[in-house]
């Protein structure tokens, strides 16, 4: 670096005032305000470079160029001052000039998953009736799932669903019926409840099953309720729900649970019960299994089967929401792929 002078120090002083003044009109952002203070005020910037090299000035101009060299940086600390009151000024002002005729900006709007509509559905259906609802959980104990549901230790019914195990006594329920349970010992007849949730099976994955699905379980446990006042009730769900020109049958049926037992099929929606390949030509598709709850159900939570009787029913609802919105294959209900969620 070439020799400081007083006349060479002097020049860099009124050529960084004139410099000063055209980026003190140039700084609009915080951006530029932060610029400014490093280009002049930081550590290695333009004011400290001037005190840098006025050390090598002759011994007795130092004092006078010190006192200009104070002055300059109080007044480039001045006009930072001014720049920052300057900003701060700016921003707030543009954030009252709200203009109000403006129009609003639309937020994205999800879409009910297939599965929770058709749930919705069902479930007004029964709070119209008279039903609670109620949930429990999914991480189940062996004696809400089965002991207590009359599945006994060596039961071959415990084959009929494959069950995930956390560990010997621990599993994810495989139905929703532990949930009548829960409910009939927290709760005294009448009881009248509906308990929608997720179950797991473990059974091979394809486009028509997959490890976890969603029931509905009714239960309705009172004095004197009837076989036929179960079927009434199936059926009017049924012409509500599937529509009024539905045909249905009962099939007798088996659950330990339950005696006695049946299923219900309505006619296929689809082909209107002429046979097609959804309803595997038999213009039936099943829909939901119940009957009378077991007099051992009931005496296991401490309910009198001589003076109090009830229903119980169990309909999965995954595959419905596949019928009524033409979707062949369950897995996309599970994946989440907004693609796939927009279009309902
Ligand atoms: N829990 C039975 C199933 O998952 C359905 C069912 C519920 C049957 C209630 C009868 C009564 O298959």
């Amino acid at each position: 670096m070439a020799q400081t002078t007083a006349q060479s120090l002097h020049t860099a002083i009124h050529t960084l005032r004139e410099e000063l003044a055209g980026a003190f009109a140039a700084v609009t952002t915080q951006a530029d305000a932060e610029s400014f203070r490093i280009t002049y005020l930081s550590r290695n910037g333009k004011v400290a470079a001037l005190f840098e090299s006025m050390k090598s000035l002759p011994g007795p101009d130092k004092p006078v160029f010190g006192k200009l060299l104070n002055e300059l940086k109080k007044s480039v600390e001045a006009t930072f001052a001014e720049i920052a009151s300057r900003i701060e000024a700016a921003s707030a002002s543009t954030a009252s000039r709200v203009d109000l005729t403006l129009p609003g900006r639309t937020l994205p709007l999800g879409s009910i998953h297939p599965v929770t509509q058709t749930l919705n559905e069902i479930k007004s259906i029964f709070v119209a009736m008279g039903f609670d609802i109620a949930d429990g959980p999914e991480i189940e104990d062996d004696y809400h799932n089965f002991e207590a549901l009359n599945f006994h230790p060596h039961h071959p019914a415990r084959d009929m669903q494959d069950t995930f195990f956390v560990s010997k006594d621990v599993l994810l329920r495989t139905h929703t019926s532990p949930v009548q349970i829960r409910t009939m010992k927290k709760q005294k007849p009448p009881i009248r409840t509906i308990m929608p949730g997720r179950v797991y099976r473990n059974e091979a994955i394809s486009a028509r099953s997959y490890c976890t699905f969603h029931q509905v379980e009714g239960l309705y446990v009172d004095k004197n309720v009837s076989f036929s006042e179960l079927k009434g009730t199936l059926v009017a769900f049924a012409k509500q729900f599937y529509g009024s020109d539905i045909n249905y049958k009962f099939r007798p049926s088996y659950f330990p649970f339950t005696e006695p037992s049946l299923e219900m099929d309505i006619s296929c929606f689809l082909c209107k019960g002429k046979g097609c390949r959804i309803c595997k030509q038999s213009g039936f598709l099943e829909v939901l299994g119940a009957g009378m709850v077991h007099p051992n159900v009931l005496r296991n939570v401490g309910i009198d089967p001589e003076e109090y009787s009830g229903y119980a029913f169990g309909m999965g609802i995954d595959r419905t929401a596949l019928l009524r919105h033409g979707i062949n294959d369950i897995r996309l209900l599970f994946e989440n792929d907004v693609r796939f969620l927009r279009q309902f």
